[in-house]
């Protein structure tokens, strides 16, 4: 039997359970329009006997697919053949021990750890899963693909197309709403760029009419491909981690991919017995886009085994189309206020006995000066997890004591706006790029200090603030 044979793709709700094959195009279940997994015959598969085995994969660095932080682990997504696998160098990210966010979330030295996934070639955690995606985009023969995306999963698409030259890039963003590091990839490797005069919801919606009419195919996370490279962030942290599994992993949640990414990958090695202990999960919503939050706990919804109550979400959706209500934060690569994998992220949760917390544009802000000030830089939407962490040991569920992990999704250079604005003298600019958004002060901005043409005042200054 080929080794597609024992992969094919599965509803997430167990009463469905219908199946389809690995070779076929879907986003969604056949049966009860439900989200898919991408699922394996364990049994009949070569597993490693512990962990420790991808590590030979190291002493071959010179070929692509061990060099590649996805393909490394290929015995843990094994749904194409390996010599099938894309890869443009993806995951050769880092697990940064950081004393100065540690301080600042309130835990001991050495508890705290940052998974800096800015690091990436296209600079955000997206590459993982898009190696993934576009390797079953090859098997099935695609030759154009789309997204709706707030910036980075365009910029991931539009990276992998240009550099492959596997398939034609389609990009969905909403009017304005993505920063310029993120827009310049996309438009820099040639993707066809189309604003929709909406936001990143209203795109995301038109994607996929889009591309089920036209065929193309969808590299949004609703894609499972795109979340079986995404569990390889977790693999790499337990890897630097010596395999021992941290207490905590924060993560920043939009449309809920990377968090549904970490529960399956969790939950696939404690099947697998290569783990003894599954870590707990945060997901952090940035507070003007908090669905999550407000659904997991203010309404107290939840997997429930898999017959989550779907009504509440439904009449939450309702509700918020009344009112008007838009998604609305600083930290735009979050700006989702109908995350597609909603569900997937229940179960997620239910799997690493989760929470959820939101916090605002200031905390968010705050909290990214913290960690650029120690050392990796990272976008907004990063920040949530360092912003949530804080909050968490302050409300006693983190313990100073628990190995922390945040996910840092997204490189520093992807937003310079919010960075400038929160470090700038300029009241205006601050005020016109933050105050908007409800951010009253920089407690750790970093100002540029004028001084005159003169050499004598340069080093006056130097010696003044030096
Ligand atoms: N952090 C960054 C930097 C992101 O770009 C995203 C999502 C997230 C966090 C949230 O991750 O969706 O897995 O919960 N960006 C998507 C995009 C939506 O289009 O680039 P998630």
């Amino acid at each position: 039997m080929a080794q597609k044979d024992y992969a094919f793709q599965q509803c997430i709700i167990p009463a469905c359970g219908a199946t389809c094959g690995v070779d076929e195009v879907r986003v969604a279940c056949p049966r009860c329009g439900s989200l898919l997994d991408v699922a394996y015959a364990w049994d009949h598969l070569p597993l490693p006997r512990s962990l420790r085995e991808f590590e030979a994969a190291w002493a071959r660095r010179s070929d692509p697919h061990c060099f590649s932080g996805v393909w490394r682990f290929h015995r843990l997504l094994p749904f194409a053949p390996i010599e099938q696998c894309v890869t443009v160098g993806e995951g050769q990210t880092l697990l940064h021990a950081s004393e100065g966010v540690a301080k600042y979330v309130g835990v001991k030295p050495g508890r705290l750890f940052l998974q800096y996934e800015g690091m990436n070639p296209s600079g955000s955690f997206k590459d993982n899963g898009m190696s993934a995606a576009f390797t079953h985009a090859r098997f099935v023969n695609a030759t154009r693909a789309a997204c709706a995306s707030t910036g980075n999963t365009s910029a991931s698409l539009a990276l992998y197309c240009s550099v492959t030259r596997l398939m034609k890039a389609v990009i969905f963003i909403g009017s304005g709403k993505i920063s310029y590091g993120k827009l310049s990839q996309a438009l820099d490797y040639g993707a066809l760029t189309v604003q929709i005069a909406g936001d990143f919801d209203d795109a995301m919606a038109r994607v996929q009419e889009v591309s089920s009419q036209l065929g193309i195919y969808l590299v949004n996370s609703v894609n499972p491909f795109r979340l079986e490279g995404q569990k390889t962030i977790m693999f790499r942290v337990l890897e630097a981690l010596g395999w021992e599994p941290p207490d905590w992993i924060l993560v920043p949640g939009g449309n809920l991919g990377n968090s549904s990414a970490f529960g399956k990958a969790f939950q696939e090695l404690a099947l697998l017995g290569l783990i003894r202990r599954i870590p707990r999960l945060a997901v952090i919503n940035a507070a003007g886009a908090n669905t999550l939050y407000q659904l997991h706990e203010k309404q107290g919804l939840r997997w429930n085994g898999g017959s989550p109550a779907q009504d509440a979400v439904h009449a939450f959706y309702d509700d918020m189309t009344q009112a008007g209500n838009r998604a609305k934060t600083i930290a735009s690569a979050i700006e989702i206020n109908r995350p597609v994998n909603l569900l997937k992220c229940l179960r997620a949760l239910e799997v690493m006995d989760g929470v959820v917390r939101e916090v605002s544009d200031q905390e968010i802000l705050d909290a990214k000066a913290q960690v650029g000030a120690g050392g990796l830089g990272c976008e907004p939407a990063s920040a949530a997890s360092v912003a949530g962490a804080k909050r968490l040991v302050s409300e006693g569920i983190i313990g100073r004591d628990e190995r922390v992990v945040c996910v840092l999704t997204g490189h520093q250079l992807k937003d310079p706006d919010a960075t400038v604005a929160y470090h700038t003298t300029d009241q205006e600019l601050f005020n016109k790029v933050l105050g908007s958004r409800g951010v009253r002060r920089a407690a750790f901005a970093n100002r540029a200090v004028a001084v005159p043409n003169d050499i004598d005042e340069i080093i006056k200054a130097i010696h003044l603030y030096g």
